[in-house]
C-alpha cells in the first residue's frame, strides 16, 4: 500500500502543528475555543484516514505475486546467505554484506533506492545496474524469483 506513505507524512506534519497549537493554547488561553474547533475539524478526518491505512509506511509492503515461503527457499538456493545474515534462512549468517534481519523496516535499499517492492526486485535482479560499483554481484535471479524473495524479506521486521 504505497498510497499510505504520503498520508503518514501529512500525519507527521499535522502532529507537529498540533503540538505547536497546544503550546500556544497554554500561552494564550483566550483563543482556545476557536483553536479547538479547528483542531477537531482537522484531526477527525485525518485520524479516520490513518486508521484505515493498515500498514506502517513504505516498509510494510505486500509484493504482488510474491510467495513468502517460496522466497525463503530461493534465498537459500541462491546462497544469499553467503554474504548476508537472513533470519529463518539456513546457513545465512555471513557478515560480508549488510544484515537483512530487519529489512522490512528499512527505508532504503542499499542506502540508495526508496524501499518499495519494485525497487527491491530491480535490486535483487541486477544490483550493479541500480547502483554502479556496488559490491553485490548480479546473481542471475529472474524477476519472478526476486518477487518471492522480496516477499520474504519484507516479513523481516
Ligand atoms: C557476494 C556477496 C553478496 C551476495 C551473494 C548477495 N549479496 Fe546482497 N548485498 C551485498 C552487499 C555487499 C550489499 C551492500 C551493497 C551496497 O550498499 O552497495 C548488499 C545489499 C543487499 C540488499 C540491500 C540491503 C540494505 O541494507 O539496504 C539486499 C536486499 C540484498 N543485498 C539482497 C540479496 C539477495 C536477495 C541475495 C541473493 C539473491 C543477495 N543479496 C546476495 C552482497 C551480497
Amino acid at each position: 500500500m504505497q498510497g499510505c506513505a504520503p498520508l503518514k507524512k501529512v500525519h507527521e506534519v499535522f502532529a507537529l502543528l498540533y503540538g505547536l497549537f497546544q503550546f500556544l493554547q497554554e500561552r494564550y488561553v483566550r483563543e482556545t475555543t476557536r483553536r479547538r474547533i479547528f483542531a477537531v475539524l482537522l484531526a477527525g478526518p485525518l485520524a479516520f484516514a490513518i486508521a484505515g491505512c493498515d500498514d506502517d509506511g513504505p516498509q510494510a509492503q505486500r509484493v504482488a505475486g510474491g510467495d513468502v515461503e517460496r522466497g525463503k527457499r530461493l534465498l537459500a538456493q541462491f546462497q544469499c546467505g553467503a554474504c548476508h545474515s537472513i533470519p529463518g534462512v539456513e546457513a545465512a549468517r555471513s557478515t560480508a554484506g549488510p544484515p537483512l534481519d530487519t529489512f522490512g523496516r528499512q527505508s532504503y535499499v542499499a542506502g540508495h533506492l526508496p524501499n518499495y517492492p519494485e525497487s527491491l526486485v530491480r535490486w535483487i535482479v541486477d544490483p550493479p545496474a541500480v547502483k554502479p560499483g556496488t559490491p553485490m554481484p548480479n546473481l542471475g535471479v529472474s524477476p519472478e524469483d526476486a518477487r518471492h524473495m522480496a516477499a520474504y524479506l519484507y516479513t523481516l521486521r
